[in-house]
């Protein structure tokens, strides 16, 4: 239980392109619900150039970094912001390793991906990171203080 001095830890997690135009939209959120975690924030955007640059700055000096922009702002994206102990490791572990042909069946990537540009869904990779991606877009509003048992 957190105590009030302590933010909840929160993960960002987005259906990327490949996963909205398959239809995975529902899946993936159904993973996560029976999972058990909190969903505190869901938007459905076309994600602009410049915050899909942003959002994978670290990574600008890769090679496939221009494709990996052009591939997220190809179509619509889901946003979403999951709440709970623990949630940044353990939607990793949800989600699976970048390259699907490696990821464990189960996992998300494992059981729907094939190709590691195009790996259905993105998950931070750090509570730190959760709070910045997650206050990239205003994604959490007022009352969504939905009770959860958490034990
Ligand atoms: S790193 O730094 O090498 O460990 O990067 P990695 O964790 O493998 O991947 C970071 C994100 O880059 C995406 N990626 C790609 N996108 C398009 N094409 C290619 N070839 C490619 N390789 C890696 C990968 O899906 C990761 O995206 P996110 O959304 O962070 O999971």
């Amino acid at each position: 239980v957190a105590s009030a001095s302590a933010p909840v830890e929160k993960s960002y997690i987005m259906i990327k392109p490949d996963g909205v135009q398959r239809g995975l939209v529902g899946e993936v959120i159904g993973r996560f619900e029976r999972k058990g975690f909190k969903l505190v924030g869901l938007k459905m955007f076309r994600c602009p150039r410049q915050l899909a640059e942003e959002h994978y700055g670290e990574l600008k000096d890769r090679p496939f970094f221009p494709k990996l922009v052009d591939y997220i702002t190809s179509g619509p994206v889901v946003c979403m912001v999951w709440e709970g102990d623990g949630v940044v490791a353990s939607a990793r572990k949800l989600i699976g390793k970048t390259d699907p042909l490696e990821a464990d069946p189960g996992t998300i990537r494992g059981d729907l991906g094939l190709h590691k540009g195009r790996n259905v869904v993105h998950g931070s990779d750090s509570p730190e990171n959760g709070l910045r991606e997650t206050g990239e877009e205003e994604l959490i509003t007022e009352g969504m203080n939905v009770s959860v048992t958490a034990n």
